[in-house]
């Protein structure tokens, strides 16, 4: 077909699992192509709005996640953030790259299991977990533990130790640490910083610590009590782009593990959390945006680990004992879909108000309305073949791009650069794949989008919702 690949940045293709040819040379039903499957073969699916994936760049995202992190660490997991999407075709994607899962209800917990996750694979973090939530995963064989608050892990540890002749197995558990570190990012993904709600500041650690070790006869009673304890997880926020703050957090950490140390706590488990950021403008072809953070974290918790001599006779010189990893959720999937949505009509206010209504909402497509993020927005399909004709229809003007919810908060774009619009033309969001369709509601009771999933060329799963 010949396709001329937009170019994103200078250089570089930066969707690599998307090729859209420039608008002159677009044709209906063609001049879109997702995983190389045609979108004229997405339409022939009948579903409006959708949400279009291709679970071979979930794979990819997550491969690449992987060996970088091993070429650091014998010892690692990537426990992909379900909360990004949950959606099952994904989730059995990543199961099958042998990666993990963080999730942080009981719900994920059981879809994490539909979608054969082993229990051991399974990280259950989260702010606010109820008794009952923790104690069916742990019966369950669950792997990891990160908790949140002091009280918290005191339970979980009393219920271990009461229980310890009947667990089939005992989760790692981690305390999260509040870093106080400020990032940018919009204010409602930080979660580092002193005025958050998630994680334990260190001196309260170090208290706790302190007071509890008093409760108990003898240094070995604490020592067994305490023993689930092995890990540090640390998470700052999300969409970060700059690396800069990780070495801060890296020293925030081995301060923690040394703390630990003293006084008879074996931190072996450091979890870095998530967090690395999407451009609006897509990813790098090659993936160099996941390797560079991982081998920054990595190289730089190795580094800094030299100044703590204690903690070698733990780790290894070389950290090599050490047990390392990862929680991303947007990094893996936002890339990996795109949000399409077919026009219902337009409205000229002025020449500065031009609206146009599509079929999906914010109900559908959250992320503009809640934070406003600026998914790019492209026309893939012209349903009007005066389109094609006239070059005059192809000038563009700021559009806004309004759905049906009777609110004004409800927009997908407020200034989207497209030529005229006509009735049934299929515009296309990017970057999609991560907290879309997982935060899509049923507000104004509209239904839920549609998922269509790709792999290898071909549909292979279609969720109506
Ligand atoms: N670990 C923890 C403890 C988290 O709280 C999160 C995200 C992650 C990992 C995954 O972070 P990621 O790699 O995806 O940045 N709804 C918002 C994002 C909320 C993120 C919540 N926590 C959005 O649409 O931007």
């Amino acid at each position: 077909m010949g396709l001329i690949f937009i170019q994103l940045k200078k250089g570089k293709t930066m969707r690599p699992f998307f090729d859209l040819a420039k608008l002159t040379e677009r044709k209906i039903g063609h001049g879109f192509l997702i995983d190389n499957v045609p979108l004229s073969k997405i339409l022939e699916c009948n579903h409006s709005p959708v949400y279009v994936t291709s679970l071979n760049a979930v794979a990819e995202r997550v491969n690449i996640y992987q060996t970088t992190l091993k070429k650091y660490f014998k010892n690692n997991s990537i426990f992909y953030a379900m909360k990004a999407n949950f959606s099952n075709p994904i989730l059995k994607q990543v199961q099958e790259t042998t990666a993990g899962v963080d999730i942080v209800s009981i719900g994920e917990w059981r879809a994490a299991l539909k979608a054969g996750f082993s229990p051991q694979k399974i990280c259950f973090a989260g702010v606010g977990k109820k008794e009952e939530e923790w104690r069916e995963a742990i019966e369950g064989g669950l792997g990891y533990l990160n908790v949140e608050h002091l009280d918290e892990l005191k339970d979980i540890l009393n219920y271990i130790s009461d229980n310890i002749n009947k667990l089939k197995f005992i989760p790692v558990i981690s305390l999260r640490l509040n870093p106080c570190l400020e990032v940018k990012t919009h204010p409602h993904l930080k979660t580092g910083a002193l005025d958050s709600k998630f994680g334990i500041l260190f001196e309260h650690f170090e208290e706790w610590v302190i007071n509890i070790k008093q409760v108990f006869p003898n240094s070995q009673a604490f020592q067994e009590w305490i023993s689930p304890l092995k890990g540090i997880h640390v998470h700052v926020g999300s969409q970060l782009m700059e690396n800069k703050i990780f070495s801060l957090i890296i020293e925030k950490i081995l301060e923690c593990a040394s703390f630990m140390f003293e006084n008879n706590i074996k931190p072996y488990h450091i979890d870095l959390g998530g967090g690395l950021g999407v451009p609006y403008e897509g990813v790098s072809l090659d993936g160099t945006d996941i390797s560079v953070h991982v081998e920054f974290f990595c190289s730089t918790l190795i580094n800094l680990a030299k100044k703590y001599k204690k903690l070698h006779i733990l780790w290894g010189n070389q950290c090599e004992n050490l047990f390392v990893c990862f929680e991303p959720g947007r990094s893996i999937v936002a890339s990996s879909t795109v949000f399409l949505t077919k026009v219902l009509y337009t409205k000229h206010n002025s020449n500065d108000h031009n609206f146009c209504f599509v079929d999906g909402a914010m109900n559908d497509f959250p992320r503009p309305s809640i934070y406003n993020a600026k998914h790019q927005c492209e026309v893939v399909n012209f349903e009007n073949s005066e389109f094609l004709k006239q070059n005059s229809l192809r000038k563009k003007i700021h559009w806004q791009i309004v759905g049906p919810v009777c609110e004004s908060g409800d927009f997908l774009s407020k200034d989207a650069l497209l030529p005229k619009l006509f009735k049934n033309d299929v515009l296309a969001f990017f970057e999609a794949g991560a907290y879309c369709r997982s935060m899509a509601s049923h507000y104004n009771l509209r239904k839920l989008p549609a998922e269509i999933f790709i792999k290898n060329g071909k549909i292979i799963e279609i969720i109506e919702n």
